[in-house]
C-alpha cells in the first residue's frame, strides 16, 4: 500500500467510459518492444516509478492487461490506473494488489509518499481514448500537467485507437531531462492488424486529438497523410502477396522520400509504423 497522497481535485472531465478487453493488446506489444529499458530501469527515483494507465474506462481491464503483459518484463513493475469518474474507481477497487492501484484523479496525477516516506514517481503514461473526448485546445495543458509528474526520460504515450484496437494511433513524448515538465516529441505511431487491410486513408479515423482536425494543406501531418498514399499506390503491384508486404513496401517506399521512418522488420512486420518526429 502507498500512503501520503495530497488530496486534489482531479483535473479533466469524466467522458464515455467504453472500453473492451485486449483493446489495447498491440500498444502493450509496442511499449514492451519500444523501450524497455525504461520499463525495467531501477535507478534513483525510478526504483518503484509506477506505469500509469490513465481513464481506464468503465472497467479496469486494460489497466489490469497492461500489468500483466510489461511485467512479463519487470515483475515488480508498480501499476497505477487513474480514473476521473469515482464509480469506475469503485468498481475497480476488488482489483487491487500489493503493485496494482486505482486511484481517483485527471492530468494532475494523484500521487503521495510510499509507506517509508519515498515520493511517488511516474516512468510512464499511457492515455488512450482520453483526450479524443476534449477540445483541441485543452490537449497541450493536458500535456503540460502530466509531464509535471513523469519523470525526465520517462515517457507519455497518448493516442486513440478503433474500438477493438484493430487500428491505432499514438504521440510518443519525452519527458526532458534537465528541465522538468517539459517534453519533446519523439514519435508519432501507427498500428493495424491488417483486419481490414491496409489503406493509409484508414488511420485518419483514429488520429489523436492533437491531429485529427489538422489533415489540411499546409499541415505535416497532412503532407505525410499524402505522401503514404502515394507510396501505396506506387507499391500497389505487392498487394497481390497481402497487406503485410504491401505495408512494409510502402513504408521503404515513403522513407525514400526523407520521411524518418523506423524501417526495422520488427516493428513493419507487426503492422507498426513509427515516423520519428523529433529531428
Ligand atoms: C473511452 S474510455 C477509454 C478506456 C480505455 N483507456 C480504453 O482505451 O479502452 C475514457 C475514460 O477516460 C476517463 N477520463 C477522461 N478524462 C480523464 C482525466 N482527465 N483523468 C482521468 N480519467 C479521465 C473517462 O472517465 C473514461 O472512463
Amino acid at each position: 500500500m502507498s500512503s501520503g497522497r495530497r488530496q486534489r481535485k482531479p483535473e479533466g472531465q469524466p467522458t464515455r467510459g467504453k472500453t473492451a478487453r485486449n483493446r489495447l493488446r498491440r500498444v502493450d506489444r509496442f511499449l514492451q518492444g519500444y523501450d524497455p529499458g525504461l520499463l525495467t530501469r531501477r535507478d534513483g527515483a525510478f526504483a518503484r516509478a509506477f506505469y500509469v494507465d490513465l481513464g481506464y474506462g468503465e472497467e479496469p481491464v486494460t489497466t489490469l492487461e497492461s500489468a500483466s503483459r510489461l511485467r512479463e518484463l519487470n515483475p515488480e513493475l508498480p501499476v497505477l490506473g487513474i480514473e476521473i469518474d469515482p464509480e469506475r474507481v469503485a468498481r475497480a477497487q476488488p482489483y487491487a494488489g500489493p503493485l496494482t492501484f486505482f486511484r481517483l484523479g485527471g492530468f494532475n496525477l494523484p500521487l503521495g509518499t510510499w509507506p517509508d516516506g519515498t515520493p511517488e514517481t511516474v516512468r510512464l503514461v499511457r492515455a488512450f481514448n482520453v483526450l479524443r473526448q476534449y477540445d483541441e485546445e485543452a490537449v497541450a495543458q493536458a500535456y503540460s500537467l502530466l509531464f509535471e509528474s513523469i519523470l525526465p526520460g520517462g515517457l507519455l504515450v497518448e493516442g486513440t485507437s478503433d474500438p477493438f484496437g484493430s487500428l491505432w494511433v499514438a504521440n510518443v513524448v519525452r519527458s526532458r531531462t534537465g528541465s522538468s515538465g517539459t517534453w519533446t516529441d519523439e514519435a508519432l505511431v501507427f498500428g493495424t492488424n491488417f483486419r481490414t487491410g491496409f489503406d493509409p486513408a484508414a488511420y485518419q479515423a483514429v488520429l489523436p486529438k492533437r491531429y485529427i482536425h489538422r489533415v489540411v494543406p499546409g499541415e505535416p501531418i497532412h503532407a505525410f497523410f499524402e505522401a503514404w498514399k502515394q507510396a501505396a499506390r506506387e507499391k500497389a503491384p505487392i498487394k497481390v502477396w497481402g497487406a503485410r508486404q504491401w505495408f512494409v513496401a510502402t513504408a521503404q517506399q515513403m522513407a525514400t522520400r526523407g520521411y524518418q521512418l523506423d524501417l526495422r522488420a520488427r516493428w513493419l512486420r507487426k503492422g507498426v509504423l513509427i515516423w520519428k518526429t523529433s529531428h
